[in-house]
This record gives structure tokens, C-alpha cells and sequence, in this order.
């Protein structure tokens, strides 16, 4: 309601004080007009505390109260305060009016359509990387494999301990790691994942697990801080080295959708006994010798061996029923032999149009 209609402090209806309700009639007029020029929530603010406010003009003329007399001080106080209160509601429905308009307008000049690609560019694609672990958990799944994760911030015990690192163990100066000040770490293997699967599974087991993993490196062309492996596991009665042998074939053949040459030397890792290593002919360079390949001809793709007892028996197996093997492979590389790419950075760059080299059409995923 305007205020012209609800107040009643027209000098006529104070007889006995005149100057002071004299007053009244013009704060109302200024606060119609200031009011009236308030197009946003700001101005009004000011107009708020302009007139409502501790040293406003309503707070001027209740001070200027106490100079009257006891009858006067009720009459003009009265008026003094049917003023605040009506000055009050219309602050109040002016500021739900203007909240209201700038919410549709911050809605009409802000919104953002999220289903649309950004920059009007073409879709995101799926990582190179992204493809070979979807590749081969699909490999692993059709032979029965489980897909687990774990976590990429590990304790000392999962990453090293009971996958049989003694604590001062030579073997844990190949895995230098970025350490956090609680004392975890970054995980530097996804072997982690063997531990926490054997935990939560009962034998017979198979179990494969992708995922990032990190270690201080010096970058090179196939050199990263950060990388990518897949680890596997299975582990039942009687599990031997032909098990072993004919499941990274089966994995490595339907990967590269070809026989490819392989070859297998004795490695260490404290997990496995006893332990290998597994390497192909360079896809590359067909053996010559390349960047990639670092002029040797072969590709080291994997470390796998027989589940060493005492892994078995930090994961609660016994390792006098049981036996097992498991096997861990970077990803990265496989994915450059895979797609021919010659340098590990380009992997994370970040560069869209290399990216979406490596995804068909049907790969496409919108975010
Ligand atoms: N975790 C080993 C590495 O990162 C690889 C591996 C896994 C070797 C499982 C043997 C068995 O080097």
C-alpha cells in the first residue's frame, strides 16, 4: 500500500505539536521519491539506512521525542513509529521485488547449457590410456577376472610390507615415491590392490585392477612421474607357471590383435618367487631399435611371477594349500605400442586433437 494512503501525520491531525509532525509529511515524500528511484537492491540498501537506519531520519525524530511534553511525546510518538513500521513493509516488499528481478536476470544473462560441448567445440573423447585399461578389463572379464580398485594414496604396509618389501630392502630404492606428512604415500605399483583383494576374497581368485600409479622419475621419452598400470592375480590349488604363461598370451594377443614375439628373463620382485620379466618385439620399430624401445629392440611390458607365501599369508591365504601368480604391467607403454606413439609426455599434455586420434566416432562420450 503507498504510503500517502496509510499514514496519518498531516499537520491537521496534531494540534498540539505542529512543528514536529510538520516533519512527517516531507521525510514521507523523499522516502516515496528515493524509494521510487531504487532499481536494485544496493540503492535500496542505502535507502534503508538512509531514512531506518541508527542515524537515520525516523532516528532523528524519535531523539528529537524527548523535548516534548508526556502527552505530546505519545501522540507524535505514536505517529513517529506507524511511520517506521510502514516505512519497514515497503522496504521490505521493494526488496523481495528487486531480489526477485535480479535472480531472473542473473538467471537470464548467467545460464549455462551443460549438455552443450564447451566453446562449441566437438565432444570430448576417451584417453588413449582410458581405451587399453577398457580393452583389457574387457580381456579379463571374459576370462573370469574380477575388476577391483584401490586407493592411489597408500600406507607404507600395503604398498611395501606385506607385499614382502622389508623396510630397509634394497628393493624399495627402484620405488621412490612422493611421501605425504602423515606418513602415506602415492602408491608406486598397483600391487596394493593383490593385498586388499585377497583380504575381502576367498581362493579361488582372479582378480585384475587399473589404475594410476607414481614414482620420482626423471622425464624422458618413456619416463613419467605419473603412470599407469594393470595388476592381476589369480591364485587357486595347483596355480603353476603354465597358467601364468598362457594367460599373458591370451591377454597380449587379443590386445594387439596379433601374435606378437615375447620374451621372458628372470627379474626380481619381493612378491613373487620365482619372478619375471616379460618383453616383446618393439610394435614400433619391428625390433631395429627406436626412441621408444631405447634403441634396444624389445619392450620390457611386465613383471609377473609366482605369488611369493608370504604375500599369500598377509592376505590370509595359506600358502601350503594355495599357490598363485600374479603379474603387473605398465599401461603407458602398452598404449604407445598400441597406437605408435613415440613419446610418453604426449600422454599427458593434455592436447584434445591428439586425444581424439586414438577414439572412434562411437567412443565419443558427451560430459
Ligand atoms: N609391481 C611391479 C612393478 O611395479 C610389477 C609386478 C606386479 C611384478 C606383479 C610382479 C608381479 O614393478
Amino acid at each position: 500500500m503507498p504510503l500517502s494512503e496509510n499514514w496519518t501525520y498531516k499537520s491537521h491531525h496534531s494540534p498540539y505539536k505542529p512543528n514536529m509532525t510538520d516533519k512527517l509529511a516531507p521525510i514521507a515524500a523523499a522516502f516515496q521519491e528515493a524509494l521510487s528511484q531504487a532499481t536494485h537492491t544496493k540503492e535500496l540498501e542505502a535507502v534503508k539506512v538512509r531514512f531506518l537506519g541508527k542515524k537515520g531520519e525516523i532516528q532523528a525524530l524519535l531523539v528529537g521525542l524527548k523535548d516534548l511534553s508526556g502527552e505530546e511525546k505519545a501522540q507524535v510518538g505514536k505517529g513517529i513509529n506507524e511511520l517506521k513500521q510502514s516505512l519497514t513493509q515497503e522496504i521490505a516488499n521493494a526488496e523481495a521485488r528487486l531480489v526477485a528481478q535480479e535472480e531472473q536476470a542473473a538467471l537470464a544473462s548467467s545460464w549455462i547449457d551443460v549438455t552443450l560441448n564447451p566453446q562449441g567445440q566437438e565432444a570430448g573423447s576417451l584417453h588413449p590410456i582410458t581405451l587399453v585399461h577398457q580393452r583389457l578389463e574387457e580381456i579379463f572379464e571374459a576370462m573370469g577376472f574380477l575388476i577391483l580398485d584401490g586407493p592411489h594414496v597408500e600406507t607404507d604396509y600395503y604398498n611395501f610390507e606385506a607385499l614382502n618389501f622389508d623396510p630397509h630392502h634394497p628393493a624399495r630404492d627402484m620405488h621412490d615415491t612422493f611421501f605425504t606428512q602423515g606418513g602415506r604415500l602415492l602408491r608406486t605399483q598397483t600391487s596394493p590392490i593383490q593385498i586388499r583383494g585377497m583380504e575381502r576374497l576367498k581362493p579361488p581368485i582372479r582378480m585384475v585392477g587399473t589404475g594410476k600409479v607414481f614414482r620420482c622419475e626423471r622425464l624422458d621419452a618413456s619416463h613419467e612421474a605419473c603412470f599407469h598400470q594393470i595388476e592381476g592375480m589369480m591364485i587357486d590349488k595347483g596355480i603353476n607357471v603354465g597358467h601364468l604363461i598362457h594367460t599373458m598370451k591370451v591377454m597380449l594377443s587379443e590386445m594387439f590383435e596379433k601374435e606378437v614375439e615375447v620374451r621372458l628373463r628372470p627379474g626380481y620382485f619381493p612378491f613373487v618367487e620365482p619372478g619375471y620379466e616379460l618383453e616383446i618385439a618393439c610394435l614400433l620399430c619391428g625390433g631395429k631399435g627406436c626412441a621408444a624401445c631405447k634403441k634396444l629392440g624389445w619392450v620390457e611390458l611386465l613383471g609377473c611371477g609366482m605369488v611369493h607365501p608370504n604375500v599369500l599369508k598377509a592376505g590370509g591365504i595359506d600358502p601350503t594349500v594355495y599357490s598363485g601368480f600374479a603379474f603387473g604391467m605398465g599401461t603407458d607403454r602398452l598404449a604407445m605400442q598400441r597406437y605408435q606413439i613415440n613419446d610418453i609426455r604426449h600422454l599427458h599434455n593434455g592436447d584434445l586433437s591428439f586425444n581424439r586420434r586414438f577414439s572412434t566416432a562411437s567412443q565419443y562420450q558427451v560430459y
